[in-house]
């Protein structure tokens, strides 16, 4: 039934193209290329190179930007993940991910009062040394240049745009928005709402980046900052003591590793959980002939959406804290994943409950910021980090001007209870003291003999996975530029709830017309916010290719 298709599958094609899918901007160069969500953070990265840094200064020095000029998922108050790919070298990966306080307990959701907006709901953020223990080891030029454009952007003040305005407007009029000093912070001083091109100074943050930029990353983690999160704390319940940040270590950690059809693609390694589900899902769609079908055939987006659903499991099963919890190496090997295609049946989509029958089912924003840089060198960095949901938990840390993150939400909140809905209640994700909580960030590199072809990544919860999972598909197995790769509707699964959500399900009414009969629900829904690079191999040029699903300004030297 499925081998008939051929002529829809045309089609479908056709109707993609012109989609209503907002085209990636883009920039080719020679040099170095930046690209974020934030324009004027990318043009800070810009900056930092055309000022001798490298990709790696230009990366901190981006991120540093980010948390004043993106502060829904930018941040100082949160963590990430940074992939680091030198010419010559085998990329690492640097793993600055949030961790549960020492006063943390397994159920600390069971509290209904303990809500994402709830003080409890921060963990020790690892930014600040993340970035500091990148820049340490493989950045040149002095620390506090590459942290200094954020102070003067956040003291002086910058240029709303829409996409700024539009998020901001959205959190001050939720009434969910309590916290004073939130408000106080990022309310316009009139009360009005944010319009384009006004300007939006935040000093206590500029003040809190001075003196990170003047002390270096202790200044947070010890000194009178860490005083301030402590009090912060105190005063309204919240779990995080100056112990706790003083305890906090970022982690250079060696990056998941799998091969697709020839290129090397390298991920990060648990506490996310991206790298082993990205390169699970790659090795079992490496053992069928994909490009025989297109790349919106009923058979492609069956094969994609069944391998999503197993991987998914296994995240369920098996994924958490490496440091906390055993993790079976097997998971990233070409023969288990042959295991799990033969699972596969052509003419019927597996249902979810059938996958993990050992996992008992209850009947009961994904906010995170990617960026992509690379410079002259051929120096490649992947950077994602997050805040949780938009803004974290609407919480500004008084005295210190800087928004806290959510990120306990991460971790499994009842424990043992799985739920339909897509709650995960198994055991290798749940709270314990001082532990990291599983992320889905997946900021990748893909090689090829030895080179960057590709950098990118993507926000979105654990529709980031598959997001990185379809760029890197359109890319290396359906040959599309970064442009068109980044462009392209995505979609998702992930196991529970039983559904695949697609962008621009109304241009696909034949795919979806077919994929039902197989035993596959679609819903609509927004994906991701893709900034990617492409290197031609040949040529060397690079294409940075801001997404424009949100905003986004790709640039070069
Ligand atoms: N908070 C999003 C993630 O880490 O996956």
């Amino acid at each position: 039934m499925l081998r008939s298709l051929s002529t829809l599958t045309l089609l479908l094609l056709t109707t993609l193209t012109a989609s209503a899918q907002p085209k990636a901007e883009t920039v080719t160069s020679k040099g170095g290329v930046v690209v974020c969500v934030s324009p004027p953070a990318a043009d800070v990265g810009l900056n930092t190179l055309k000022n001798g840094g490298n990709a790696v200064d230009a990366a901190v020095a981006t991120a540093f930007a980010m948390s004043v000029t993106w502060p829904e998922a930018g941040n100082i108050g949160g963590g990430g993940f940074m992939m680091i790919a030198a010419p010559g070298k085998d990329p690492t990966c640097i793993e600055y991910r949030e961790t549960a306080p020492a006063a943390a307990k397994v159920d600390l959701f069971a509290d209904a009062k303990v809500t994402w907006l709830n003080h409890k709901a921060a963990g020790v953020p690892g930014t600040v040394r993340g970035l500091a223990r990148a820049h340490k080891k493989y950045g040149k030029l002095e620390w506090k240049l590459v942290v200094m454009p954020a102070v003067e952007l956040a003291e002086e003040g910058f240029t709303v745009n829409a996409a700024l305005a539009v998020g901001l407007n959205r959190v001050l009029a939720d009434r969910l928005t309590t916290n004073a000093a939130f408000k106080q912070t990022y309310g316009k001083l009139d009360g009005k709402p944010w319009k384009v091109g006004d300007t939006l100074v935040l000093k206590e943050l500029g003040r809190t980046l001075r003196l990170i930029a003047e002390k270096g990353a202790d200044a947070f983690y010890t000194g009178e900052l860490a005083g301030l999160l402590e009090k912060e704390m105190k005063a309204e319940g919240g779990l995080i003591t100056r112990t706790d940040l003083e305890a906090y270590k970022a982690n250079e950690r060696k990056p998941i590793h799998t091969t697709f059809r020839g290129y090397d693609v390298y991920g990060p390694p648990p506490p996310s959980s991206g790298g082993v589900a990205l390169a699970e899902m790659l090795n079992i769609l490496e053992t069928f002939d994909l490009k025989k079908h297109s790349r919106w055939s009923p058979e492609a987006t069956h094969l994609m959406i069944e391998t999503m659903k197993r991987a998914y499991v296994d995240r369920a099963r098996h994924l958490g804290d490496p440091d906390y919890t055993k993790i079976p190496p097997e998971l990233t090997t070409k023969d288990y994943a042959k295991k799990l295609a033969a699972t596969i049946d052509m003419r019927k989509a597996t249902p979810s409950a059938d996958l993990a029958p050992e996992i008992t089912l209850d009947k009961v924003s994904d906010s995170t910021t990617h960026f992509s840089v690379i410079d002259k060198d051929g120096l490649a960095v992947s950077n994602t980090y997050t805040l949780e949901n938009s803004y974290g938990n609407r919480v500004v840390v008084r005295g210190a001007g800087y928004i806290l993150n959510n990120e306990m939400t991460d971790f499994n909140a009842r424990p043992g209870l799985t739920t339909r809905l897509g709650g995960i209640g198994t055991k290798p994700n749940q709270i314990a003291p001082g532990k990291r909580m599983l992320s889905s960030m997946t900021p990748v590199i893909v090689l090829k003999d030895g080179k960057p072809v590709l950098i990118t990544g993507s926000p979105g919860g654990r529709t980031i996975i598959n997001t990185v999972l379809c760029v890197v598909l359109n890319v290396t197995e359906y040959g599309m530029t970064v442009a068109e790769a980044v462009s392209a509707p995505r979609f998702h699964h992930q196991w529970f709830p039983d559904v695949a959500r697609f962008e621009g399900v109304k241009d696909f009414p034949e795919l979806v017309t077919k994929l039902k009969p197989l035993g596959h629900s679609v819903t609509e829904a927004r994906q991701g916010d893709a900034h990617s690079i492409g290197i031609d191999p040949k040529t060397g040029l690079r294409t940075g290719a801001a997404d424009k699903r949100l905003d986004g300004k790709a640039v070069g030297e």
